[in-house]
């Protein structure tokens, strides 16, 4: 499937008529806090990073879109939270060093850490031709969990890892981490669900009020069931991490050195999840999903408001928890040592 990414130049290139928003977003705040599955709770169990709206804190209900004063993302109507667990190297020695985030190649220069986030219709090539609803005020999902098992990945294929050979390795897509250094990094994919119960905008489990019926990552997603039949935009995040800056004390027993922020004892990156919590401002998600534009051809007004790389890098949410998250540590943030 080498041909993948060409593909999608050649769509943005020959297709203007299709619609999928593409976009960057830099890092708003690392930092223990999670108002989805642990709201009012500070510090949270396990860091994340998160981009978008600066409104994030341990506590977020009502219309995020009016909240905050600033966000990281290309589109500046766009203040909703994306966030994942945080990946760390662990030394063989036993301390641990947050492995940074690095920008996309795909997205304009100089974005500070941070994700791309796709809000696609059908696929990548095409818009299909159903009516896409976008999320109302107040609506939250998670897809993944800490506590999963290799049968999580297994009933998740939207969740994924990328050996990166350089930045526009986009295959193979493997269900867990490497088992070697990659040569140019590791990205993370995290594709939500997209048929919606219709009534709730979050429910306990935070994921029951979804349904996914997508094969795989970016493919057109069987009709919608009874249960869930309205069907939303296609959500999904790509992180880069540099891992490359530890192939050179990569342990060489075989042993794995990645961890995520949830401890993840199994050291396979089963566990890995993402969260979202919807915030454009008024209908301007809607208005992109009635449009015809495809990516960067959605900016400046057409329909959406869009600001540029040094007014995203500049917005940053409250540090609420602080802690010492970066450089060698004896512990993962929130965990007892050695764990
Ligand atoms: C963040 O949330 C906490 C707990 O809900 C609250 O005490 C604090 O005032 C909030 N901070 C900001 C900057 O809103
Ligand atoms: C592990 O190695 C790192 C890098 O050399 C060092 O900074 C850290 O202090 C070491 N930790 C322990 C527990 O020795
Ligand atoms: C989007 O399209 C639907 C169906 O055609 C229409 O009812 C709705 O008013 C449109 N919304 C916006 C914001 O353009």
């Amino acid at each position: 499937m080498k041909w993948f990414s060409n593909v999608v130049t050649l769509v943005a290139l020959v297709a203007p008529s299709e619609a999928a928003l593409r976009f960057g977003c830099s890092t708003v705040t690392l930092q223990r806090l999670d108002p989805v599955v642990e709201p009012g709770q500070v510090p949270s169990a396990h860091l994340h990073q998160v981009v978008g709206g600066n409104a994030f804190n341990a506590t977020m209900t009502g219309d995020i879109g009016e909240q905050g004063t600033c966000t990281t993302c290309v589109f500046s109507e766009d203040f909703s939270n994306y966030w994942t667990a945080v990946l760390f190297f662990k030394h063989q020695n036993g301390s641990y060093k947050r492995v940074p985030i690095m920008e996309n190649d795909a997205l304009p220069a100089g974005i500070n850490g941070g994700m791309t986030i796709y809000y696609t219709q059908q696929d990548f090539n095409s818009n299909g031709n159903q009516h896409i609803t976008a999320f109302k005020p107040g609506f939250r999902m998670t897809v993944g969990s800490p506590t999963q098992g290799a049968d999580g990945l297994t009933k998740h294929k939207g969740l994924r890892f990328t050996c990166l050979d350089n930045k526009d390795t986009r295959f193979p897509e493997v269900s867990d981490f490497p088992t070697k250094p990659c040569k140019g990094g590791l990205m993370t994919e995290h594709h939500f669900p997209a048929c919606w119960d219709g009534k709730n905008l979050d429910s306990p489990d935070h994921q029951s009020h979804m349904y996914d019926t997508q094969p795989t990552g970016f493919t057109p997603g069987a009709a919608c069931p009874s249960t869930h039949p309205v069907r939303m935009p296609q959500l999904a995040y790509e992180t880069l991490w540099d891992t490359t800056q530890f192939n050179s004390i990569w342990p060489t027993d075989g042993s794995n050195p990645l961890v995520f922020s949830f401890g993840d004892v199994e050291g396979h990156g089963y566990g890995t999840h993402a969260d979202y919590m919807f915030g454009w401002k008024g209908d301007a998600l809607q208005r992109a999903m009635n449009s015809s534009c495809m990516f960067t051809a959605c900016e400046n007004g057409k329909p959406l408001k869009s600001q540029s790389v040094t007014e995203m890098n500049k917005c940053a949410a409250k540090n609420v928890v602080n802690e010492k998250i970066d450089g060698w540590l004896d512990a993962l943030p929130g965990h007892p040592k050695g764990t």
